[in-house]
């Protein structure tokens, strides 16, 4: 693939090492520069690294009507070698095709994302914040361009990458345990619908439940599937739970629940976590049971952003708490993000093709 670059002139672009005072927050900056490809006569052109700026939608392009709309999550970090290294970025380019063609687009060739992504962080490098426990968050999207009103699979796409210098997603360290709702109320997906996709509708259909969340003080809502029997989501990440011997039980992927990189991750991890980790359906009732007899001794989520997020209690629509374990940030979770986290910043070793170094290759 040959990329073309438009870049800002030396003077309008980042100079010098981005060595930020205090923490420049998860997702709020951006770069100089966005990676740009369009799909159009069957086929991926033009792909090109130009500055980051607002760009031409048609009004009626599908994308702003029916949704035809996925992207993706992902993360990068910067080594003791002072090289920025990517990690499962394969997976993503995978997941965002298997979004892509649950909702009827035309995906992108995984070496054509790959390619594009390290080019743009390339050129971009010396955005990434020096500061303890930070990223370049790296958000891909493809969006359906075609300017047409009838309600059927766009002809016409845009993949778009961007990049976001965040700092530490946890300010004051690793410390506090957040509380979820469970509702009966709102349902993030069901079978045969579009869950297992990171389609931009789910986001939006999710605000709701996220605002009525808050109102109970929760930071977010335990998804059950649609018959209220079973856990499958934390808002926009996997639930796990840890059994008093340590085993973690995440839900068993089903076309409800997103495939977490993450989850995957940990479940791939096992052995060198050091507990088994296993999948299965995860039932409410026997949940709650199992928090109350004390069989259930710590649960979070699991997610790109966060890592990991540790839930202290849950409440209930009728306000009733339901507290796990003593409420705090327990033993195994920290240990869990403490091995996923040295792994991704290098500072252990992982399995290995889970970091990818950008290569120097800006021309
Ligand atoms: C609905 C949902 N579930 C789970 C996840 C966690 O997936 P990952 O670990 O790949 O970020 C995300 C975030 O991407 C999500 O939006």
């Amino acid at each position: 693939m040959q990329i073309t670059y438009n870049l800002k002139s030396a003077s309008e672009r980042r100079s010098e090492a981005f060595e930020p005072k205090e923490n420049v927050g998860f997702g709020e900056l951006r770069t100089d520069h966005m990676f740009l490809m369009d799909f159009s006569d069957g086929q991926w052109h033009n792909p090109r690294v130009v500055p980051y700026a607002p760009f031409e939608v048609a009004p009626g392009a599908i994308a702003l009507h029916y949704g035809q709309s996925v992207f993706e999550g992902a993360k990068a970090f910067r080594h003791n070698d002072e090289e920025i290294y990517t990690f499962r970025l394969d997976k993503n380019a995978e997941r965002l095709n298997r979004s892509a063609d649950i909702l009827c687009m035309e995906g992108v060739p995984e070496v054509m994302q790959l390619a594009g992504i390290e080019a743009l962080i390339d050129v971009d490098r010396l955005w990434f914040p020096l500061q303890e426990d930070a990223c370049l968050y790296i958000r891909p999207f493809i969006f359906a361009t075609e300017d047409r009103l009838s309600v059927s699979p766009s002809e016409q796409y845009t993949f778009c990458v961007i990049l976001s210098p965040s700092g530490p997603y946890y300010n004051d360290g690793f410390s506090k345990a957040i509380r979820l709702l469970i509702s009966k109320r709102f349902h993030r997906a069901v079978s045969g619908g579009t869950g297992a996709s990171k389609a931009s509708g789910n986001y939006a259909a999710s605000l709701k439940a996220g605002k009525v969340a808050a109102e109970y003080g929760a930071a977010q809502v335990l998804y059950l599937d649609a018959s209220n029997q079973q856990i499958e989501e934390v808002g926009a990440m996997n639930h796990f739970h840890i059994l008093k011997d340590g085993t973690v039980i995440i839900p068993t992927f089903t076309d409800t629940i997103l495939k977490s990189i993450t989850s995957e991750s940990i479940l791939d991890l096992g052995e060198l976590l050091g507990c088994e980790v296993r999948q299965e359906t995860v039932w409410l009732d026997k949940f709650i049971q199992d928090i109350e007899s004390g069989g259930i001794i710590e649960a979070g989520g699991f997610g790109t952003a966060a890592v990991v997020a540790p839930v202290g209690s849950y409440i209930f629509e009728d306000r009733r708490v339901l507290t796990v374990g003593d409420g705090a940030v327990g033993k195994h979770t920290k240990r869990i993000y403490q091995v996923l986290t040295d792994i991704q910043k290098g500072h252990i070793s992982g399995p290995k093709n889970w970091l990818r170094k950008v290569t120097r290759l800006e021309g």
